[in-house]
C-alpha cells in the first residue's frame, strides 16, 4: 500500500493544478481519475472542446460574412462536420496528453479509476486502498436535471452531447440562456442551424452587467438567434429524431411549444461528489450538494479537503485552479489565497463578453458612489480594420478614490483584455493608473485605457 502526503480525487482544472502544485512544493503526491484521460469535464467535454468548436465556426463566419470586402475572393468553405469533430478530439487529445505529461514530469502517480473515500486518511481505488494524509475532493460537477425533462444525449443533450452531435441539427432549441447554452447555441446557428434560446429571466447571461446583457442579445439577435425570454419550461417530449419543447411564458401563464431536432439543456451544474462514500464518512454538505468548507478548504472532517465546482462559488475552470493552488500551499505550510473579489468570467462566443468585480446593478444595490468610464470599440481603429468594432469596454471606479471596482467588457477578445484590469484591481489601482499607462497602438487594449481615461478627464477617440 502506497503512502501519500497527498491524494487528490479528480483531474479537473482543479484536480490537476493542485496536484501539481503539491508535488512541486515537495509533496508526495497521487490524483485518481476515472476517465480513461486527464482534464476532466473542462479539458474533455467542456471549455477546450468548445472553443474548438468556436474557433472553427468562427472562421466559417469569417469567410463567409467579411473575406469578400477583404478582396479575399473565392467560394465559401463548406462544413466538414465529421473532420470538425476530428479536429475537436485532436485538441483535446492535445491537451489530455499534455497534463499525463505534466503528472510524469512532476513525478505524480495517476492512479486510474473510481476513489472513494472508505475513512479518513485512505483512498480507495478499484480493490486498492492507498494512505494519504491528506485527502482532496476536486470531483467537479454534473449537468443539473430539470424536471420533466430526460436527457438522451442524442437528441435531447447535456453540453456533453451538444459538442459531439452526430448531424448538424435543422431546428435546436436552447434551454437556458447562460454560458453554454449561448455559446453552444452560436456554434449552431454558425453552423446553419436555426437556433431558438428558451430563457426562464427576462434578461439572458444572469448576473452580468445590464448594460451588456441588453447589447449582447442584440448581437447575438444580429446573428440570428432567437430569444424567447421568461418562459419556464414545463417538458420535453422526445422520440428518436425529434422533440418538442413546452414553455410558459409568465407574463401571462400561457402554454406554448417549439419542434426541433435537438434539444440543448443548459440550465447550471450541480457538484458531483457521488460514490465518494461523503454521508458514511460525515462529510457536511449544504442542501445545494456543494461540500462544505472553512477558508481553508478544509471540510469538517480533518485531512479532507474540497476545490472546484465542487464547493460553494463560480463553477469556473480558473476559479477551481487558483483554489488548487492555494490548498497546495496551505498543505505545505505556506499561506494559500485566492482573491474572490477578482475572478474574471469569460463568454467565448463572437463577439466575447468579459466582466470583473462588480457590476453597476450591485453597486446601486450598496449604494455605492461610483463614476463609469466607457468607450466603444467603434472608436478603436484596430478594431474597425478587424471588422469587430461591436461592443464596448466599462469600466467602475469608486466616485471619490478612483479605485477600479469592476469591468465589463463586450467586443473582440474581451477575454483576454479583461485581465490587465484584473492585474490593476489585485493591485488596487485607480482608473487614472491604467489611463496613465502606455498601451500599443493598434491594439484592442487601447480601449481599456480610453474607458479608464473615460472614468477621468475624457477619452480621445471618442
Ligand atoms: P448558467 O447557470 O450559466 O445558465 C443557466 C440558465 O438557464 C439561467 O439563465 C437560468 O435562468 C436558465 N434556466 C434554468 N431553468 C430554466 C427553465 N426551466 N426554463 C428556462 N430557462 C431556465 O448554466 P450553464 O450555461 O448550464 O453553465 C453551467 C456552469 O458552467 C455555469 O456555472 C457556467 O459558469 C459554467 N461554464 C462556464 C463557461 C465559461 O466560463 N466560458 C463555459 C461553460 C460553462
Amino acid at each position: 500500500m502506497a503512502q501519500y502526503d497527498v491524494i487528490i480525487i479528480g483531474s479537473g482544472p482543479g484536480g490537476y493544478v493542485c496536484a501539481i502544485r503539491c508535488a512541486q512544493l515537495g509533496l508526495k503526491t497521487a490524483c485518481v481519475e476515472g476517465r480513461e484521460t486527464l482534464g476532466g469535464t473542462c479539458l474533455n467535454v467542456g471549455c477546450i472542446p468548445s472553443k474548438a468548436l468556436l474557433h472553427a465556426t468562427h472562421m466559417l463566419h469569417e469567410a463567409e460574412e467579411n473575406f469578400a470586402e477583404m478582396g479575399l475572393k473565392g467560394k465559401s468553405p463548406s462544413v466538414d462536420w465529421k473532420q470538425m469533430l476530428t479536429y475537436k478530439d485532436n485538441v483535446i487529445g492535445q491537451n489530455t496528453q499534455g497534463i499525463e505529461f505534466l503528472f510524469k514530469k512532476n513525478k505524480i502517480d495517476w492512479l486510474k479509476g473510481w476513489g472513494s473515500i472508505p475513512e479518513a486518511g485512505k483512498v480507495k481505488v478499484g480493490e486498492e486502498v492507498h494512505e494519504a494524509k491528506n485527502i482532496v475532493i476536486a470531483t467537479g460537477s454534473d449537468v443539473a436535471s430539470l424536471p420533466g425533462v430526460e436527457i438522451d444525449e442524442k437528441v435531447v443533450v447535456s453540453s456533453t452531447g451538444a459538442l459531439a452531435l452526430g448531424k448538424v441539427p435543422k431546428k435546436m432549441v436552447v434551454i437556458g440562456a447562460g454560458v453554454i447554452g449561448l455559446e453552444l447555441g452560436s456554434v449552431y446557428k454558425r453552423l446553419g442551424a436555426e437556433v431558438t434560446v428558451v430563457e426562464y429571466l427576462d434578461a439572458i447571461t444572469p448576473g452580468q452587467d445590464g448594460e451588456v446583457q441588453k447589447v449582447f442579445q442584440r448581437l447575438l439577435k444580429k446573428q440570428g438567434l432567437d430569444f424567447i425570454l421568461g418562459a419556464a419550461v414545463q417538458g420535453v417530449e422526445a422520440t428518436k429524431t425529434k422533440a418538442k419543447v413546452t414553455y410558459k411564458l409568465k407574463k401571462d401563464d400561457s402554454e406554448h411549444s417549439l419542434d426541433a431536432d435537438t434539444v440543448l439543456v443548459a440550465t447550471g451544474r450541480k457538484p458531483y461528489t457521488d460514490g465518494l462514500g461523503l454521508d458514511a464518512l460525515g462529510v457536511a454538505v449544504s442542501p445545494r450538494g456543494q461540500v462544505k468548507t472553512d477558508g481553508h478548504y478544509a471540510t469538517n472532517i480533518k485531512g479532507i479537503y474540497a476545490i472546484g465546482d465542487a464547493i460553494d462559488g463560480p463553477m469556473l475552470a480558473h476559479k477551481a485552479e487558483d483554489e488548487g493552488m492555494a490548498l497546495a500551499e496551505i498543505l505545505a505550510g505556506q499561506a494559500g489565497h485566492v482573491n474572490y473579489g477578482v475572478i474574471p468570467g469569460v463568454i467565448y462566443t463572437h463577439p466575447e463578453v468579459a466582466s470583473v468585480g462588480k457590476t453597476e446593478e450591485q453597486l446601486k444595490d450598496e449604494g455605492r458612489a461610483y463614476k463609469v468610464g466607457k468607450f466603444n470599440f467603434m472608436g478603436n481603429g484596430r478594431a474597425k480594420a478587424n471588422f469587430a468594432a461591436d461592443g464596448f469596454v466599462k469600466i467602475l471606479a469608486d466616485q471619490a478614490t478612483d479605485r477600479i471596482l469592476g469591468a465589463h467588457i463586450i467586443g473582440p477578445m474581451a477575454g483576454d483584455l479583461i485581465h490587465e484590469i484584473c492585474v490593476a484591481m489585485e493591485f488596487g489601482a485607480a482608473a487614472e493608473d491604467l489611463a496613465r499607462t502606455c498601451h500599443a497602438h493598434p491594439t484592442y487594449s487601447e480601449a481599456v485605457r480610453e474607458a479608464a481615461l473615460a472614468c477621468g478627464d475624457g477619452p480621445i477617440h471618442s
